[in-house]
C-alpha cells in the first residue's frame, strides 16, 4: 500500500499554527490533525474526574477508554460537546502538565497514527514531525515571540468579550513553553530536516502562501 503523505506543523501555542494548518488542509483537500485538542480532552477528563496530574498510570487508563470523537469542527465527549469548554487558559495549561507524562503520551500516538488517511494529513502539534509522523514529506516549524503571542491571545479574549492581562498572558505562555520545551519525552524541538519559519511580523496569510510554495516544490 502507497505510504499516505503527511505534512507537520509544529510550534509553540499562539504562533498561528491552527490557523495555518486549517487553511493548508482545506486547500489541499487532506484531514486534518489538531493534536493540541486531544491533549486538552485527556486534560478536561481529568479535571472532570477530578484525577491527579501525579497519577500518570489512572490517567494513561483513562486515555485508552476516552469517549471522544472529533465531528468535523466539534469535539464531543460523553456525549457532550466540549469545544469550547477545552479552549481555556487553565485547560492548556493543564493539558501542558499531563502531556509531560510518558503513559500518556504513549497512549496517544496510535489513535494519531491512525488519523494518517488517504488522501493525506495535516498534523498540528509539538511532536508530529519528530515522533508521531517522522516519514512526513514536508515539516514545518512555526515560531512567534512570547510577546506577540500574548498580544495575539489578548486580541482573541478581547473579540470574545473577555478581559484580560497582556503582561500576565505573556509570563503563562513563557511558563507553558518552558514545561513543552524541558519535557523530557517529545519535548518541543524542531526536527531536524524541519523548515523554521517565524511568524512575529509576518500575518498568517502570508505565512500561508511561503508554505503553500513549499508544498509545491516537494510535488504534494
Ligand atoms: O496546541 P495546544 O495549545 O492546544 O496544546 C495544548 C498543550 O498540549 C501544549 O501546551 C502541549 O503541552 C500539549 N501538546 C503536546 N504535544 C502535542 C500537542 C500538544 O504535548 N503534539
Amino acid at each position: 500500500m502507497p505510504e499516505v503523505p503527511v505534512i507537520t506543523i509544529d510550534g509553540p501555542g499562539g504562533a498561528g499554527k491552527g490557523t495555518l494548518s486549517t487553511r493548508l488542509a482545506e486547500h489541499v483537500g487532506w484531514h486534518l490533525l489538531d493534536s493540541g485538542a486531544l491533549y486538552r480532552v485527556v486534560a478536561y477528563a481529568v479535571q472532570q474526574a477530578g484525577m491527579q496530574v501525579a497519577d500518570a498510570e489512572q490517567i494513561a487508563r483513562v486515555v485508552r477508554e476516552l469517549p471522544v470523537s472529533f465531528q468535523s469542527g466539534r469535539i464531543i465527549w460523553q456525549g457532550m460537546e466540549i469545544t469550547a469548554a477545552i479552549r481555556t487558559e487553565q485547560i492548556g495549561n493543564l493539558a501542558s502538565q499531563v502531556a509531560v507524562l510518558p503513559p500518556v503520551r504513549a497512549a496517544l500516538l496510535d489513535w494519531q497514527r491512525e488519523q494518517a488517511c488517504a488522501p493525506g494529513l495535516v498534523a498540528d502539534g509539538r511532536d508530529m514531525g519528530t515522533v508521531v509522523f517522522p516519514q512526513a514529506k514536508l515539516k514545518i516549524f512555526l515560531t512567534a515571540s512570547a510577546e506577540e503571542r500574548a498580544k495575539r491571545r489578548h486580541q482573541q479574549l478581547e473579540q470574545r468579550g473577555i478581559t484580560a492581562n497582556i503582561s500576565s498572558l505573556a509570563a503563562t505562555i513563557r511558563e507553558r513553553d518552558e514545561r513543552d520545551q524541558q519535557r523530557v519525552h517529545s519535548p518541543l524541538i524542531p526536527a531536524q530536516d524541519a523548515v523554521l519559519l517565524d511568524s512575529t511580523h509576518r500575518t498568517i496569510a502570508d505565512v500561508f502562501n511561503g508554505v503553500l510554495q513549499l508544498v509545491r516544490k516537494r510535488g504534494l
